[in-house]
């Protein structure tokens, strides 16, 4: 498969959330395609996978400083032409969360998922949009989740991960409008990589079919697909790993 064929040659791509198993993914196929020059690959640690064409660096959502030095050091480098938020907050992996009534709703627990699900890709969206190519496609895609849908809401629960992914959204309508006026080659969109193998998702495999159980690879593939066929129509929406809109 040619992957980013609808976007030209030596491209300059950026993957937040490279140690992350979707991230990481991203990570794999972007530096295996011909047409990728060199992947930026941030994370909290700045220990993603070394590579020929990978520039490792620290993007950690509680310092914001993190990221406004990330943006700089990649402006250094020229135009990008895909920005890839992979980071997520669900649970805390010592047991915690997340939350299945009103009842367990904690200040610091809402707090974690806005900062790491909302939040931190906004943040990136302010020091990253400015460096994504004028004359040329270019995409910030931000993973999203489908139960970020408030139509789609059917079982309730997940009260901090559902309200960040909406509010995550919502920034991502925002800044495709605010794109369309002044940068209209510029595509941003919401993506749900369906459910994947992943220390995000771990917790909660049991009751998923083997078939519904997607790999990272097999996931950032499909999603890499979906942003290839993205035009700038389609900015400000939010698609499900096999293309369909997720409504809001
Ligand atoms: N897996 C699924 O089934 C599924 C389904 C729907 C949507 N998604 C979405 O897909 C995205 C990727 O999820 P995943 O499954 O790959 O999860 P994952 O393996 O747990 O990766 C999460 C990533 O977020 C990073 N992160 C967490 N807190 C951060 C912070 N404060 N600052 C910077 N980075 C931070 C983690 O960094 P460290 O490596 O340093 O911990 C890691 O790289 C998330 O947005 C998730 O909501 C996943």
């Amino acid at each position: 498969m040619t992957l980013l064929s609808s976007f030209g040659e030596r491209l300059n791509v950026v993957v937040v959330g490279a140690t992350g198993g979707i991230g990481g993914a991203f990570v794999d196929l972007l530096e295996a395609s011909d047409r990728v020059e060199r992947v930026f690959a941030f994370s909290r640690s700045g220990q993603s996978r070394p590579g020929h064409k990978i520039v490792r660096g620290i993007i950690d959502y509680n310092s914001e400083e993190t990221i406004v030095a990330a943006a700089q050091r990649v402006a250094t480098w020229g135009p990008c032409q895909l920005v890839v938020v992979a980071t997520g907050f669900l649970h805390d992996g010592q047991g915690e969360g997340p939350e299945k009534s009103f009842r367990s709703l904690t200040a610091e627990s809402l707090s974690t998922s806005f900062q790491v699900n909302t939040i931190g890709p906004a943040l990136v969206a302010r020091q990253f949009l400015p460096l994504l190519s004028r004359d040329s496609k270019a995409v910030f895609a931000a993973l999203s989740a489908r139960v970020g849908s408030i139509s789609d809401n059917r079982l309730g629960g997940w009260y901090g991960y559902r309200a960040s992914k909406a509010a995550l959204n919502m920034t991502i309508k925002s800044l495709a409008i605010e794109l369309s006026r002044n940068r209209p080659q510029t595509i941003c969109v919401g993506l749900h990589p369906g459910t994947v193998d992943t220390a995000l998702s771990k917790p909660f495999q049991s009751g998923v079919a083997a078939d519904a159980l997607f790999e990272p690879l097999a996931a950032a593939e499909r999603l890499l697909t979906v942003v290839d066929c993205l035009t700038p129509d389609h900015s400000g929406q939010t698609f499900a790993w096999d293309g369909s809109p997720i409504p809001f």
